[in-house]
């Protein structure tokens, strides 16, 4: 049947998706002999794929109105079997604050946060924060993706336009301690008892931030597979798989993490429930250093595609 290959949305990530994801996913589709078609939700109304005839949506879209559950529900109403995790997982993991919650709940390491209204913080209220969670501090938008609107805060001078930038995009404000180690991440693919992590990839950014930039334009990012100790390897994957089935996540997903280097402890940030599928992105790595190829891994997120 006729497969939609959702890409755009209107989320702050509609570049990396429109631009990057979709047309990976789309081209590897179609080289397999699927009968593949992009489709842009933010330009098209979702109703149209019944009309034309489209019988599973692959998701490649990312962010809010895309990941966040949204438009899994509207799938759902129409029908349409789509990829990845259905309407409840996908809207906890998109955000950051009750995604910690549930992971604290169930006993999962993930560093210490405060949450904030982002309407009712004063200037006194903010220069407060470090004192609770110490410098260097993260403040971040919990309902965004791909760094956007993230801050390192080194010092009390940067809290307030650190708060400022992240309330740009959200009315809610995670800050959230600084675990000073590398950042590591995990893909996790399948459902329920059947889920299993792929391998463990350790970012190195040149100059020391995985942000935007570095996510999807610089070559000189450095991923490390095979990297770290074989039981810490596992340690992790467990970890990252634990953190995928507390959320009741399907189909596939990305777990992110810190490793404390003082004691090689690593602490869940997030999961991303569709995760970039970019030339740079992390998941078609950690498959290929697995032995399964990009073309593979659609293919494969595609036959789980299911209500
Ligand atoms: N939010 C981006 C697309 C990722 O997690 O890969
Ligand atoms: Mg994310």
């Amino acid at each position: 049947g006729k497969v939609a290959v959702l890409a755009g949305g209107a989320s702050a990530e509609r570049e990396v998706s429109l631009t990057m994801s979709g047309p990976g996913v789309l081209a590897a589709l179609l080289s397999q002999g699927v009968d593949a078609h992009a489709f842009d939700p933010a330009e098209r109304g979702l109703h149209e794929l019944k009309a034309e005839g489209f019988d599973r949506c692959f998701v490649a879209l990312h962010g809010r109105h895309g990941e966040d559950g949204t438009v899994q529900g509207a799938l759902e109403l129409l029908g349409i079997p789509y990829t990845g995790s259905g309407v409840m997982a996908s809207a906890i993991a998109m955000d950051k604050i009750t995604t910690k919650r549930l992971w604290l709940a169930d006993g999962l390491p993930t560093p210490r946060w405060l949450s904030l209204k982002a309407n009712a913080l004063t200037r006194e209220r903010v220069i407060t924060i470090p004192d609770e969670l110490g410098l260097p501090v993260f403040v971040k938008p919990p309902h965004e993706g791909s760094t956007i609107g993230i801050s390192k805060v080194i010092g009390y001078s940067q809290m307030q336009d650190a708060v400022q930038l992240a309330a740009r995009y959200d009315d809610e404000i995670l800050c959230e301690e600084f675990i000073d180690g590398p950042e590591l991440t995990c893909p996790v693919l399948g459902e329920g008892e059947q889920a299993f992590a792929l391998p463990v990839i350790q970012i190195e950014a040149v100059d020391g931030n995985y942000d935007y930039q570095n996510k999807y334009f610089t070559n000189s990012t450095r991923y490390l597979m095979g990297h770290l100790p074989a039981p810490l390897e596992a340690e992790v994957q467990a970890l990252a798989l634990a953190a995928f089935r507390s959320l009741g996540c399907r189909g596939w997903g990305r777990a992110d993490l810190m490793l404390r280097k003082r004691d090689n402890k690593p602490f869940l940030l997030e999961l991303n429930t569709s995760p970039g599928m970019t030339s740079h992105s992390l998941v078609p790595k950690s498959a290929a250093h697995a032995g399964i190829s990009y073309e593979q891994l659609c293919l494969w997120l595609l036959s789980q595609a299911r209500l």
